[in-house]
């Protein structure tokens, strides 16, 4: 868990960059410790602090999810209390959560607890982790109704359903990059559009010509096009479809490749650009194999008879152990 480590008095103005950009871990709170403050940030916002010390935090204060702990230690046996969760998602009005099988009978009482904490939530959905290519979610109810809620972030608006379509916090630094990344009159074509993830933030905070959003499962396609009208874009030209045999061929200026397993699809991605161009290629790669990306990348250009220049290799977020969720922004010539 990181934090920005900066002297008191710049303490304030760090504070309000963090909040400003999203980049403030809500579940932590400022700590002061002797003439420095530590202000949380999620993992991926660390470049927008340039200048300043990015430190591991130990012994962070939590905010709410302390205030979870606090609550259930108290109706919880001791000898269990190491498995209370200190980490939620919070999607629009819709809470989901991890919890261990220790705690299986005690989801009412975490839902109920989470519903008091946050009133402004109608729902707690268990959270059981995403399957196949297609990452649909596996979630149970555990406390109040309902699934659809619509997420407010960067300026954006995302309608979803958490039982249909998957939202990651985790990747929210990524999408606010992604948003400003587009030079005006671009062509994007995004391969796995999913709700909008990448196309809804490009469209609104940049000036493309026209992104190609390009989406496989009907309830993720029924969501970007709600979420097209929703934000009023008018550039996007929705896709129903595998990109593997739709995604238009030597139209683009970029690709973006936001799925996590798709290194057979860089050869689709090579034919989308206008001879030339920037690729966003995902990939959720063991840490002992670390090049792995970059080498796929390299590969698939060679036998397309193309070079590339790797322009940046950034890590998204921690995925599982061992496994970290990797960007590589590689120009292709
Ligand atoms: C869930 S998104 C990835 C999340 C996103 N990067 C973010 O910021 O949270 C991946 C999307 O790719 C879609 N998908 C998977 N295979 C596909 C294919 N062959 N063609 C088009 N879309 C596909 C899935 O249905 C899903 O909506």
């Amino acid at each position: 868990m990181k934090a920005v480590r900066v002297p008191k008095e710049k303490a304030e103005e760090i504070r309000r960059l963090a909040e400003r950009s999203g980049a403030k871990d809500k579940n932590r709170l400022v700590v002061c410790r002797g003439e420095y403050v530590e202000i949380p940030i999620y993992d991926g916002f660390e470049d927008l602090f340039t200048g300043y010390e990015i430190i591991e935090q130990q012994n962070p204060v939590f905010a709410k999810s302390k205030d979870l702990f606090e609550i259930l230690s108290r109706k919880i046996p001791e000898d269990l209390h190491e498995y209370i969760p200190r980490r939620y998602k919070i999607i629009g009005d819709i809470i989901l959560i991890k919890i261990t099988d220790e705690l299986r009978d005690y989801r009412q009482l975490i839902g109920k607890t989470l519903l008091q904490i946050h009133p402004h939530c109608r729902a707690v959905w268990q959270d059981y982790g995403k399957k196949g290519m297609l990452r649909r979610p596996r979630v149970e109810l555990i406390a109040g109704d309902g699934s659809e809620t619509i997420h407010r972030e960067n300026g954006c608006l995302f309608k979803l359903d958490v039982t249909k379509v998957m939202f990651s916090p985790g990747n929210q630094a990524e999408r606010m990059r992604m948003a400003r990344i587009v030079e005006d009159g671009e062509v994007v074509v995004d391969m796995f559009a999913g709700i909008g993830y990448f196309s809804i933030p490009m469209s609104v905070h940049s000036r493309p010509k026209k992104v190609y959003s390009i989406e496989i499962n009907p309830d993720s396609y029924g969501f970007l096009l709600e979420n097209i009208r929703l934000n009023q874009v008018s550039r996007i030209v929705p896709i129903l479809g595998d990109s593997m045999y739709v995604t238009p061929e030597g139209i683009a200026d970029r690709v973006v490749m936001g799925h996590i397993n798709c290194h057979e699809f860089i050869p689709v991605a090579i034919r989308a650009l206008k001879g030339e161009g920037t690729i966003h290629y995902h990939e959720a790669v063991p840490e002992a194999v670390i090049n792995r990306p970059v080498e796929r990348i390299k590969k698939a250009a060679e036998r397309e008879g193309k070079e590339v220049k790797i322009l940046k290799f950034r890590k998204v977020k921690n995925y599982s152990p061992g496994v970290i969720h990797v960007v590589v922004d590689a120009y292709v010539y």
